[in-house]
């Protein structure tokens, strides 16, 4: 998969910006502050009509202006044209301009694999950030999971408010609630085993590649959930045992809507043992397993895009191991200093290089 071309109206920074990419590696350069963030945030909103920086969509449009327009031609065995409208009020999406209605169908059609310093919240912050990420980690992936999450989301508030009704009003038949039980631990099998067999699979790529980088052995994901190895009847049961527990706090204990992935080396939590530069490490090597994730289950290249990761770390080996990828990959890279990126990267690539408002564009052999 490939973005040869992408187009912004009032993004961010941008009023207009329109940049053809190379098929294979571009190195964006510029000083701090310039957009180079911006662009990756764009691509990746269109993969995810989501941003990484913010839930604000509002933010995203260039100050004083009404509406900002992220566009791309993507290739993806044929080339087509992705278009998305953010206004103040909500966001408009087209392929080869047919609207798109629903957002659950969209996603997961364009695959990008960003290294960003956001990403260290994977390990850092909290379960609820954990699972926001995985979350939108496997939504790229997997548009069912997508569909599933929100089903399951839309009943767990119903049980919810239900479990507050029964609290308020103690003799409310509990039919109703054995009902939304039912269609809750159902949908949140099916999010558990796309879940167990996503992580199951990056654990099997995450180890190897780990040891690469570090030379420190046993980096693992641990899959957190109650759900565990559970048939629906035993999990029912469970719901039962909580059930008075659930009404008298007027809400949900029990479910996927509280799992959590952890990091682990060597059955420490990886967040309390390992240094800054290994933790940075350790989600390189879980973004370089989800290509191989990518690659095995949904036979896709994905772009590859690495914000600022030089100035971050200057590991030969990491340089290696994205030097090595097959020349078939887009790489999009950021930095501020050219001389931090590998000598290896700096053949057959496209270089833009911007500074006061203008972006200049070079191809070196
Ligand atoms: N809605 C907006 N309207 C206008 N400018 C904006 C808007 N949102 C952000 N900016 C500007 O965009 C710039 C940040 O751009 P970006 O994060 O892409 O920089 P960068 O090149 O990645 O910098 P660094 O090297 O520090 O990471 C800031 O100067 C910020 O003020
Ligand atoms: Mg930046």
């Amino acid at each position: 998969m490939k973005i040869t071309n992408l187009k912004l109206k009032n993004f961010r920074n941008y009023q207009n910006l329109n940049l053809d990419f190379s098929e294979y590696k571009n190195i964006i350069i510029g000083n701090n502050g310039i957009g180079k963030t911006n662009i990756v945030e764009a691509i990746y909103y269109l993969s995810l009509t989501k941003s990484f920086r913010t839930n604000n969509d509002e933010v995203l449009i260039k100050d004083n202006e009404e509406f900002a327009v992220i566009e791309a031609n993507i290739i993806d065995k044929i080339s087509n044209n992705y278009k998305i409208v953010i206004n103040k009020v909500g966001k408009n999406i087209r392929i080869d301009n047919n609207p798109i209605t629903s957002i659950g169908d969209y996603i997961s059609k364009i695959n990008v694999i960003l290294f960003n310093q956001e990403d260290i919240k994977l390990i850092k912050d909290n379960p609820s950030t954990h699972r926001k990420l995985i979350n939108m980690e496997l939504s790229e992936f997997n548009n069912d999971y997508l569909k599933l999450l929100s089903l399951y989301n839309k009943v767990l508030k119903q049980r919810n408010t239900y479990l507050k009704s029964m609290y308020f009003n103690g003799n409310i038949p509990h039919d109703y609630l054995d009902i939304l039980t039912d269609k809750l631990a159902e949908i949140g099998l099916k999010i558990y085993h796309i879940r167990k067999k996503y992580i199951d699979e990056i654990n099997s790529y995450l180890d190897k590649i780990f040891k690469k980088i570090v030379k420190k052995e046993n980096l693992n994901i641990k899959y957190i959930t109650n759900y565990e190895n559970k048939t629906k009847e035993e999990l029912l049961k469970q719901y039962k045992k909580n059930e008075s527990k659930d009404i008298n706090y007027g809400k949900t204990h029990l479910g996927i809507h509280v799992d959590d992935f952890v990091f682990m080396i060597n059955g420490k939590l990886a967040k309390d043992f390992l240094s800054e530069g290994e933790l940075k490490n350790a989600i390189i090597s879980f973004k370089l397993s989800e290509i191989k994730y990518c690659i095995n289950n949904i036979h896709k290249t994905p772009i590859l895009i690495l914000d600022d990761l030089f100035s971050e770390l200057d590991d030969k080996k990491i340089n290696n191991l994205i030097g090595n990828f097959k020349k078939n990959f887009q790489i999009i890279i950021t930095t501020t200093d050219i001389n931090k990126v590998n000598p290896k990267l700096l053949t057959n690539c496209r270089i833009f290089k911007i500074a006061n408002k203008r972006i200049e564009v070079k191809d070196y052999e």
